[in-house]
């Protein structure tokens, strides 16, 4: 069996469709339930749902040979993983937002607000800039909204949430998209099965590109 650990949600939604779409279906996956666990013995895939955030941790520990993360979770907590392939889905930026009449002083330190603590650190030390990183874990447009920060690092997908809340893009620091990141271990000792997944979704990249 291949464990495959898939980050619940909308975006694991459309990369389980990717899966079965390469022959590696279990429909009930997709049905209605708390069960976390579900296997194809025709197809020999064990499929399970997990925070999008820890899927790098259970193909860490080998719990998952395959999982599918992020790139903004790859970078930020950097597992000891190999990273495959880029699905080209879920697809989004990093950015450094800020209110609208945010004037920068490149003198002063920057309170950043973020969930991406590591990614944050890293930009603003490869422009040295001394930063102040408030860590919260969601709503982070709150921050600047209320003077608690004067920037924050998160991801902008359609960019309404910043629109609302009178925020702007200033700078992206990289492009995001879906990965497919497999455990070390399994990649010698389920070598082949992997390189099957991996190229049937290659050819569904293919396909849809
Ligand atoms: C993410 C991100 C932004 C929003 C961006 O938040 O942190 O808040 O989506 O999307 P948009 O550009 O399409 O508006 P998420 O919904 O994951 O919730 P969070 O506030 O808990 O981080």
């Amino acid at each position: 069996m291949l464990n495959v650990a898939l980050p619940k949600g909308r975006l694991g939604e459309k990369v389980y469709a990717m899966f079965a779409s390469a022959g590696f279906e279990c429909p009930e996956v997709l049905m209605e339930s708390r069960k976390l666990v579900f296997e194809n013995e025709e197809t020999g895939v064990r499929y399970f749902w997990v925070k999008p955030s820890d899927v790098s941790v259970y193909v860490e520990r080998g719990a998952a040979d395959i999982g599918v993360a992020g790139k903004d979770i790859i970078d930020e907590y950097k597992r000891d993983v190999y990273e495959i392939l880029d699905l080209k889905k879920g697809k989004c930026r990093m950015c450094v937002a800020a209110k609208k009449d945010f004037v920068d002083n490149p003198g002063t330190t920057i309170r950043v607000a973020t969930k991406f603590r590591n990614i944050a650190r890293t930009y603003y030390s490869s422009i040295g800039r001394d930063i102040d990183i408030i860590h919260l874990n969601g709503s982070i447009e709150l921050a600047p909204v209320l003077g608690m920060s004067d920037v924050i690092v998160d991801i902008v997908e359609t960019g309404t949430t910043l629109k609302e809340n009178g925020l702007e893009v200033i700078e992206t620091i990289m492009p995001i998209s879906a990965r497919v990141i497999v455990n070390k271990a399994s990649f010698e000792f389920k070598k082949n099965d992997i390189i099957k997944v991996i190229n049937s979704l290659e050819k569904q990249i293919e396909e849809k590109n």
